[in-house]
């Protein structure tokens, strides 16, 4: 049986790794194969590149340039990890994945959906998700929350703003029905959260 590709999205400080931690959780009982990923990174290319996009100093990057940096991690991702992972059996649980693209550079940065789905289409053969959980916080939630994680990154230090546009632009995304989309409620306490990915995912592997 071919492995499960799951993404968490949604703006930084929405809780994304603790319904990652409850999905893994769940694959650990249920002594089933996965491994984690993180976008941009998780590949030896991809973390260099990382570095580039987080780079405070890279303020004045053109957003043409910051598609393709994160197209070019997500394509080393997608080859090294993804492919060979879900082809042996092995899920693959995604911090982001497409959808923050179509979000931040799409909607957000203004260089539209379509395009920034064809720098990615290049690689991505047409593959998506077998799900994507959106988490759905507004950003004055959110952006206390990461302002408590320790020092922002070239995208995060844009401020609330910036972050409250990623908010209403993954909303947009999930109107539209891109992927295999579901949203959760991010004020929700953890197990209820926990919860209700599970069910989720529990469903997704009974089409299996
Ligand atoms: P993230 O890994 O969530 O940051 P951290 O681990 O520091 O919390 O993502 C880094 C930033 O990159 C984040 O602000 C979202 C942004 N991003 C995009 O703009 N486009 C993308 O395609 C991806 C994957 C991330």
């Amino acid at each position: 049986m071919k492995g499960l590709v799951i993404a968490l999205e949604g703006q930084d400080g929405t809780g994304k790794s603790t319904v990652i931690n409850a999905i893994t959780g769940y694959f650990d009982e249920m002594g089933l194969d996965y491994i984690n990923a993180r976008e941009p990174g998780s590949t030896n290319i991809g973390e260099k590149i990382r570095d580039i996009l987080a780079d405070k100093a890279n303020k004045d990057m053109d957003y043409h340039t910051e598609a393709l940096l994160f197209a070019a991690s997500r394509s080393e991702l997608y080859d090294k990890v993804i492919k060979p992972n879900v082809c042996k059996g092995t899920s693959v649980i995604l911090d982001r994945f497409l959808l923050s693209s179509l979000a931040y550079q799409g909607i957000v940065r203004g260089l539209g959906t379509d395009e920034v789905m064809k720098i990615n289409d290049f690689f991505l053969e047409g593959f998506r998700p077998d799900l994507t959980i959106l988490m759905d916080l507004d950003a004055k939630k959110s952006y206390e929350r990461l302002k408590k994680l320790g020092e922002l990154d070239r995208i995060e230090s844009l401020g609330e703003d910036f972050q409250e546009k990623v908010h209403l632009a993954y909303l947009k995304l999930y109107e539209e029905n891109h992927m295999k989309l579901i949203k959760l409620d991010g004020t929700k306490d953890k197990e209820s959260l926990a919860h209700e990915a599970l069910d989720e995912v529990k469903k997704l592997m009974k089409e299996c």
